[in-house]
């Protein structure tokens, strides 16, 4: 068979910031095959106000009129219980990301992953009013005697965290963000032991697509594949394709796409962290399920399991269009440009890819 209805097709981590940039990779959310996007809040400021969050929407919803984007908050001290239940009763998020301070793009703004606690009476708002938790899930390096945390550790390093939040906040959603490692899987797998239906799911992982291809080789020596959390072993590697092709409703997709400015990749000092992958997200994730066999699983991953977690039913968001996957070879651009001065390099350059989406 070489068609395939996935559904409605969702990212559920997209980065499609402000300005000009905005105006070039927002459109090519529904072009890379996806039509429900959940926003990312880290612009500079970060989103932290019910203004901000509805104008935001607004300005994309103009941008790309027929993809339905589910927005969030960027946690800080900014927010408060009262601002989460104001904005939960006006439907204007679906979920508040927490950056770890320090770790990513605009982060500076974050929390101290070792020590949540100043922040659990947002989640408990969040808690009763069924938001999702979305977390950067890295420790900060440091370099302490005994103590060391550096980017290949600093995932792993943070999963205590996430169990004691589990812990403490039972029925709050959480989702570990762009999962990386072997220890990752094996800990949301541990954390959904005894857990059956998709609707019960409490704690899940979205997976990004360049994670399903990329090792440590591919990103030192080249910033293109540089982001945060970078890419791991190739053991990692294989434990992510499993995990993205299981069927598992607690693995779904979250592409991370993160463009910069090309020049912004290509200097020697402060290389931004994020691999732009929006314009062929659903082809590059065909090509590594087709590779393994597990294309009748593709559909679970990019629609069903997403939408259930975050409790959207899709007779009532506006534009719910289903994506088709069919046979048709293409070759990914070496850039793609405003022709006003906004150069994005996308993930893979030159690479033939044999799947395209159509609506
Ligand atoms: C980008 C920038 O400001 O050039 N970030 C960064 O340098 N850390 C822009 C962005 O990530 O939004
Ligand atoms: O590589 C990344 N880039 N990881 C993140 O978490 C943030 C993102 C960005 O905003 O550029
Ligand atoms: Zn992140
Ligand atoms: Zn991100």
């Amino acid at each position: 068979m070489s068609e395939f209805n996935l559904g409605v097709t969702c990212d559920m981590h997209v980065h499609v910031r402000d300005g000009e940039m905005c105006e070039l990779v927002t459109p090519t959310i529904r072009e890379g095959g996806v039509s429900v996007a959940y926003i990312m809040p880290n612009l500079q400021p970060p989103i932290t106000t019910l203004d901000r969050v509805v104008a935001y929407k607004q300005t994309l919803e103009k941008l790309a009129p027929q993809t339905t984007f589910l927005m969030s908050f960027y946690l800080s001290k900014d927010l408060s219980p009262q601002l989460i239940h104001q904005a939960a009763s006006q439907n204007a998020i679906h979920g508040v990301k927490c950056y770890p301070a320090g770790v990513t793009t605009n982060s500076s703004a974050g929390v101290d992953p070792n020590d949540f606690s100043d922040f659990y009476p947002i989640f408990q708002a969040m808690q009763e009013e069924n938001l999702v938790l979305n977390l950067h899930g890295e420790k900060p390096s440091v370099g302490e005697e005994g103590n060391d945390i550096h980017v290949l550790n600093a995932e792993e390093s943070f999963l205590p965290a996430l169990k004691k939040l589990h812990t403490d906040f039972p029925n709050l959603k959480i989702i570990l963000e762009h999962c990386t490692t072997e220890a990752a899987v094996n800990t949301i797998i541990e954390i959904n032991r005894g857990v059956s239906k998709p609707q019960d799911v409490k704690v899940a992982a979205t997976l990004t697509a360049h994670h399903l291809y990329l090792t440590i080789d591919d990103w030192a020596g080249n910033p293109i594949n540089f982001c945060k959390p970078v890419a791991k072993l190739p053991r990692d590697k294989r434990a992510l394709i499993a995990a993205a092709t299981s069927g598992k409703p607690y693995f779904f997709f979250g592409s991370d796409s993160a463009p910069h400015p090309l020049q912004n990749k290509s200097r020697h000092i402060g290389v931004c962290a994020g691999v732009y992958t929006q314009s062929l997200a659903i082809p590059y994730l065909a090509q590594i399920f087709e590779s393994h066999n597990a294309l009748e699983k593709l559909r679970g991953f990019v629609s069903d399991f997403g939408l259930s977690f975050y409790g959207i039913e899709i007779t009532k968001i506006k534009n719910a269009d289903e994506a088709i996957l069919y046979s048709r070879k293409q070759v990914v651009p070496d850039s793609i440009t405003d022709g006003k001065g906004i150069v994005v390099a996308p993930f893979m350059p030159k690479e033939e890819l044999n799947w395209s989406v159509k609506w």
